[in-house]
């Protein structure tokens, strides 16, 4: 039996269906019972509960072999590094609690770092709470995924590929189906001893540049990168709704980014190249339609 969180987002809902295809026995972790639902007809069994809450997550891993969990985003926190703490505290209890055998827990890239890597520290943070419990730990640390390109798509219907990059700067990126068959995967195959970092990326690395090429192909007429400079990150998150805290982490994590700080660790880590490429996540996505 593997507990899968997520299952209504991008990665969690791969996982699952690629344990299912296979046979395997799969408990799907849902805040509302109406979201399992379309899991139970798939043959899952549905466990309600919030990650934050102890007792629930704990009676959720019990009895499992493996769990696939990750650490949601909470576009409206106030503080959100020390909020996650606490979260995290409490998973990290559930998983010990729960006496189950390994979890599989979604990282980032420049997840070895503590500090300068914005909300990517909680993901520090997670990994070295989950290591301390007794399961074993499989870290994926994905690279920037290719669907984050998803909220500035409609500019190409002006000719534009807004972002944050510097435009020329090489940048790993991976499709969250490729994220989800590499979890998948590691669910079954534990690692050997206490732990394994799995550092991910899609096919190639792009540039932005290189990306607007690509859509320029897909939507049939000319895309051009707009970049903005990260003085601009804090107001254009703050429009979009989110806190000034959250706002305050996508600045660093882009400034992380462009100095080379956000980057795979390199040793003792296993890096691993999905199959998804940037062309069809884009056409996934609805470019050009
Ligand atoms: N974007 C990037 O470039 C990047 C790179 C590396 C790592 N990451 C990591 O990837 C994570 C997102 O993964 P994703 O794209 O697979 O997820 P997602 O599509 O953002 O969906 C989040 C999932 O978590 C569930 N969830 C939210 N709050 C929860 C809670 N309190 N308890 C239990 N479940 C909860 C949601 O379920 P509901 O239906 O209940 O809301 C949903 O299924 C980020 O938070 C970050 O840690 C992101």
């Amino acid at each position: 039996m593997y507990v899968i969180a997520g299952v209504s987002g991008n990665t969690g809902s791969i996982v699952a269906n690629a344990l299912l295809d296979q046979g395997k026995k799969v408990r799907v972790l849902v805040r509302d019972a109406k979201k399992g639902e379309p899991w139970k007809a798939r043959g899952a069994e549905v466990a309600v509960a919030s990650i934050d809450d102890e007792a629930a997550l704990t009676k959720a891993l019990e009895g499992a072999t493996g769990a696939y969990l990750l650490s949601p985003p909470d576009t409206a926190s106030k503080d959100f590094v020390a909020e996650r703490h606490v979260v995290l505290e409490r998973v990290a209890r559930a998983v010990t609690k729960s006496k189950i055998g390994h979890v599989v827990f979604l990282s980032s890239v420049g997840a070895q770092h503590a500090q300068g890597t914005g909300p990517i520290r909680t993901l520090h943070d997670a990994e070295e709470q989950l290591a301390k419990t007794p399961a074993k730990t499989t870290f994926v640390r994905a690279a920037y995924f290719l669907e984050n390109w998803g909220a500035v798509l409609p500019a190409t219907a002006h000719g534009k590929l807004p972002t944050f990059l510097p435009p020329d700067l090489s940048v790993p990126m991976v499709a969250t189906k490729d994220i989800g068959l590499v979890a998948a995967k590691a669910l079954l195959e534990p690692p050997s001893g206490k732990s394994e970092i799995i550092e991910l990326a899609g096919p190639r690395d792009y540039t932005s540049r290189e990306l607007a090429t690509i859509l320029t192909k897909v939507v049939g007429k000319p895309v051009e990168v707009d970049a903005a400079p990260l003085a601009a990150v804090v107001p254009t998150f703050e429009s979009f709704g989110i806190s000034t805290n959250v706002a305050g982490l996508f600045h660093e994590m882009y400034a992380g980014i462009a100095s080379g700080l956000v980057a795979a660790e390199g040793k003792g880590a296993r890096f691993v190249r999905g199959s998804v490429d940037a062309e069809s996540t884009f056409r996934a996505l609805g470019a050009g339609k």
